[in-house]
């Protein structure tokens, strides 16, 4: 069977080269996401993932991520202040534990009991970000504890001019030579949020979730959203139910319109990939891209549906 990696955002071709280097190697498609979500994570010039993410308003980095194959076979970690490489510690949780989700200070002394070496994470350029948004006097929104984020000009991002917004999760979905499927996401959250806040990456069902009888799929974007319809789930239960996987992503996309009211800044983009290997991507908003690698080669390309244009 010909394998298949599919990630977010344009950084997901370093994500795919690491996925396919393991998986070209003979591995299987769970060693190959822990791998695409390594390579990201190591990546000091990606500011929403691992080392080099943007802190935390109180100026410190936190990492979540979560790895998962099977119902019965998945792991996560909240709020990791001092390990790079979340998504890897979270396979440990799924295989040396008895559970699923570790966070804070307990996720941070298994991974020490693990082995894992400590890691500084809040890089030079991404400090510099957060002191400019704490110098900006419109930066706390007091009565929401919301932080306030530079405005995005999708036009911007479309041609080039701008980069992407600093978001978000990596999220990828493995099919491996032998059909098997697996997932992870990795994510340092949304920029300067309140300490303690967990977005939907490392929640199994939210950010990601994989059945190999149903289909895998993955989100990124505005984590509260995600979170709120139970998003990578409810793909996975259309596809059991039959729908294609674009079908699939837009079935929570267009609950996610009817159910919130949007904000500009809000965008939710999904991939899945069904056990026999057809694969989507669609976003709420333009400006999301997904890398995609198979007999093809790798691609990057903006999300094959856009709900709000
Ligand atoms: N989707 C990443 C987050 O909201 O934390």
């Amino acid at each position: 069977m010909n394998p298949l990696v599919l990630s977010t955002w344009s950084f997901g071709p370093v994500a795919n080269a690491a996925g396919l280097r393991v998986l070209h190697a003979g591995g299987k498609a769970l060693d190959a996401a822990e791998a695409a979500a390594t390579a990201v994570e190591n990546d000091p010039t990606i500011d929403s993932v691992g080392v080099g993410g943007l802190p935390d308003a109180d100026g410190r980095v936190s990492l979540d991520g979560c790895i998962m194959t099977d119902p019965d076979r998945c792991g996560a970690v909240c709020c990791i202040r001092t390990y790079a490489n979340p998504v890897a510690i979270a396979r440990r949780v799924m295989e040396r534990t008895i559970h699923v989700t570790l966070a804070g200070d307990g996720a941070e002394a298994f991974a020490a009991r693990e082995g894992f070496a400590p890691a500084h994470l809040l890089t030079p350029a991404a400090r510099s970000e957060w002191e400019k948004w704490r110098n900006d006097p419109r930066s706390i929104d007091r009565d929401h504890y919301r932080g306030w984020l530079p405005p995005v000009n999708i036009e911007e991002v479309r041609t080039g001019r701008a980069r992407e917004p600093s978001h978000d999760t990596v999220s990828i979905l493995v099919r491996d030579t032998a059909g098997a499927l697996a997932g992870a996401c990795s994510t340092s959250g949304m920029a300067f949020k309140v300490p303690g806040r967990v977005g939907d990456s490392p929640i199994i069902g939210h950010g990601l979730y994989v059945d190999q009888h149903a289909g895998a799929a993955a989100a990124t974007g505005t984590g509260e959203i995600i979170t709120g319809v139970c998003g990578s789930f409810l793909a996975v239960e259309e596809m059991r139910r039959g729908a294609g996987p674009l079908d699939a992503v837009l079935v929570v996309l267009r609950r996610i319109v009817e159910r919130f009211r949007l904000l500009p800044e809000h965008q939710v983009a999904l991939i899945a990939v069904t056990p026999s290997g057809a694969w989507a991507s669609a976003a709420l908003r333009p400006g999301f891209h997904h890398a995609i690698s198979d007999t093809h080669g790798t691609r990057v390309e903006a999300a094959q549906r856009v709900l709000i244009a």
